[in-house]
């Protein structure tokens, strides 16, 4: 009998299953179509200190395996978040990975230290360093081992729960990015964002995006975050929430195989916002023509 339970940074968890960061807002609206059964735990759209309205339209475009988002981190502040969101949270019962997004150091110090105040459900931090650092020029955090590291400590020291850096793959070496991390004391790791891409409408000439660019996600970056996850994992030993792509069991048990503990499931949602249920059901049976009796067997057991 397979036993989907996961210890992940010393966090128990139901299921292996997570939801990405963004691709369900605040996670309220899901649990009234599917509820949460399957999911381990939810993470939820990155908050900022202040409101954002997000990018101009068009925000989002399907491509061939996968999907262009720039949704521009839309989002209502930690204010607005912590009275009016947190409560129905809580409410659900379901565990809540909150993501943070700032514009220094300083800010994610800050968004550590109020949401790590704050009652109920969240049972870990997750850091989006794929964020401008207006003190760098604009460079992106997750761009730099010194940076990533940087903000990964900031939090670190304003929280006393579980820390988990969520890097870029679109680096010129994640791994020394995700040392860094480690280094800086982040409990584990959440691979990977999406990737940049483009896409134009040959006939008019218009980019298909109201950004022009945006971030590229869906079964098109699976190898790009099974070969992160893997080389993660292997170089920092930290636990890792891997996604990228994340269609079915299957998909699971290979980002499990790569290193991850957990798997985040993100745009799958979008053709079937109840995919993980789906997912959940079928996991045992793919488990079970592994031999693995629970996911922590599969962890990092790839054959090479
Ligand atoms: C519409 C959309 C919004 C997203 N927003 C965020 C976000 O706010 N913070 C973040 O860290 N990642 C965000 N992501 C990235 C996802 O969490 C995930 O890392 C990425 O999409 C790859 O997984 P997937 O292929 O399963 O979607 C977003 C992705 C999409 C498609």
């Amino acid at each position: 009998m397979v036993d989907l339970s996961i210890k992940l940074a010393g966090i128990d968890l139901k299921s292996p299953l997570v939801l990405a960061s963004g691709t369900a807002g605040y996670g309220v609206e899901l649990a009234s179509i599917c509820g949460y059964s399957g999911l381990g735990a939810v993470t939820l759209k990155s908050l900022t200190i202040m409101p954002r309205p997000g990018n101009r339209s068009p925000r989002v475009w399907e491509t061939t395996g996968g999907m262009l988002n720039s949704i521009g981190l839309e989002n209502a502040g930690v204010d607005a978040f912590l009275s009016d969101f947190l409560p129905q949270l809580n409410e659900l019962g379901v565990p809540l990975i909150v993501s943070i997004a700032g514009e220094t150091a300083g800010e994610y110090a800050l968004l550590a230290r109020r949401i790590s105040g704050a009652p109920g459900s969240i049972v870990a931090i997750e850091v989006n360093v794929s964020c401008p650092n207006v003190e760098k020029g604009g460079l992106m955090f997750g761009a730099e081992p010194q940076a990533s590291g940087a903000v990964t400590s900031a939090v670190v020291e304003n929280t006393g729960l579980p820390v988990f850096t969520k890097l870029s793959a679109s680096v010129f070496d994640i791994v020394r990015i995700a040392e860094a991390v480690a280094a800086a004391g982040a409990s584990g790791l959440s691979l990977i964002n999406t990737l940049p891409g483009m896409a134009i409408n040959p006939v008019t000439g218009y980019p298909r995006l109201g950004t022009v660019s945006g971030g590229l996600s869906g079964p098109a970056i699976k190898p790009v975050a099974v070969k992160a996850v893997w080389d993660c994992y292997r170089a920092t030993g930290l636990p890792v929430i891997g996604g990228g792509g994340v269609y079915n069991a299957l998909d699971v048990v290979e980002f499990m195989r790569a290193g991850a503990t957990a798997v985040s499931i993100g745009t799958a949602t979008f053709q079937n916002p109840c995919r993980f249920e789906q997912i959940a059901c079928e996991l045992p049976d793919i488990m079970n023509r592994t031999g693995a009796l629970r996911p922590a067997d599969l962890v990092g057991s790839v054959k090479v």
